[in-house]
């Protein structure tokens, strides 16, 4: 397994398939109310540039959990927020803590992380990718269709981090993406490229109804991202049309079920309906990330 998760791509098929198998082992012995005390003595550096609530609940709980420790970090009361650089800070952590999880505006700070640290660095989120929340969406439809080789999941808005590490994905869950995204917001062409070129199948559609015809999975993700308040009023009028409600669901395969990674904003990319709706996945799937990450962390950092 690589050092790092800064995309979702640094792991194998292979490896996935293990980390999830051990993710739905700690989720039953958790449910149980057995110790999962994997990660004895062990830490995790959290550092956040931006808000979290799953994120940072996930992953601190998670730690407590494995019998280990987790120390939320907001960049801006750190040295890093008056200008300390990242390598160094990097190093530094890397005498302390055994890992770090980062959740940064841009993709480099976290690159520049994992080259300078010696320890583990997890992409908790940036400009490019979300690798975290794919494993726990991946997790979840794993565990509601037993498999996840056959689905077509339809992205529906902003052609975002999510969506990013979500094509990238197709090539690890065999699933088929298909997106729809306003123009202006279609995912990054280059990485649509290189998903194809390992053998994902992603294709772009017109509509949204065009992407969810039939689909098994629906997933959207707020217009506006963190970083991206100052043009909400533009987006929110590119995104008209972009709604998943009912009568899009409705477009769907009739056994279809409806993700979203959450923060929802109810009335613009999804309607009230379908978050409370029967189909929705929401729940479970915020769930998953504790049981995901958990299982991630003992990959990386627990004892071979
Ligand atoms: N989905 C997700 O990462 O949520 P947070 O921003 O609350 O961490
Ligand atoms: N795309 C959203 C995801 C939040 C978890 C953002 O970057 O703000």
């Amino acid at each position: 397994m690589n050092k790092d998760l800064l995309s979702i791509l640094d792991l194998s098929k292979e490896e996935l398939d293990s980390l999830l198998d051990l993710a739905s082992s700690l989720k039953a012995t958790r449910a149980s109310g057995a110790l999962t005390s994997h990660l004895p003595g062990k830490s995790l550096g959290m550092i956040f540039e931006k808000a979290s609530t799953r994120t940072r609940i996930s992953f601190e709980v998670g730690m407590y959990e494995l019998g280990g420790t987790a120390l939320f970090l907001n960049s801006q009361d750190m040295q890093l927020g008056r200008g300390e650089e990242i390598r160094d800070t990097a190093r530094i952590l890397s005498r302390y803590v055994s890992a770090i999880m980062i959740r940064a505006y841009k993709h480099s700070t976290i690159e520049e992380m994992a080259r300078f640290a010696t320890i583990p660095v997890i992409n908790g989120l940036s400009d490019r990718e979300h690798p975290c929340q794919l494993l726990a969406d991946i997790l979840t439809l794993r565990q509601h269709f037993g498999s996840t080789e056959d689905l077509t999941v339809a992205w529906v808005g902003d052609g975002n981090n999510v969506c990013n590490s979500l094509i990238l994905s197709a090539t690890l869950a065999g699933y088929a993406v298909r997106v729809a995204a306003p123009d202006g917001y279609l995912p990054p062409a280059e990485l649509v490229e290189e998903a194809t070129a390992r053998g994902g199948r992603v294709t772009l559609a017109a509509t949204p109804r065009e992407a969810v015809r039939d689909a098994d999975v629906i997933y959207t993700d707020t217009w506006i991202s963190m970083g991206s308040e100052h043009e909400r009023n533009k987006r929110v009028s590119s995104f008209a049309g972009y709604t998943v409600d009912q009568d899009l669901v409705d477009k769907a395969a009739p056994d279809a079920v409806v993700l979203h990674c959450l923060p929802a904003h109810r009335g613009e990319e999804i309607s009230d309906e379908v978050m409370e709706g029967e189909k929705s996945l929401i729940w479970d799937q915020a769930e998953n990330r504790l049981h995901a990450q958990k299982a991630l962390l003992v990959q990386l950092i627990g004892e071979k």
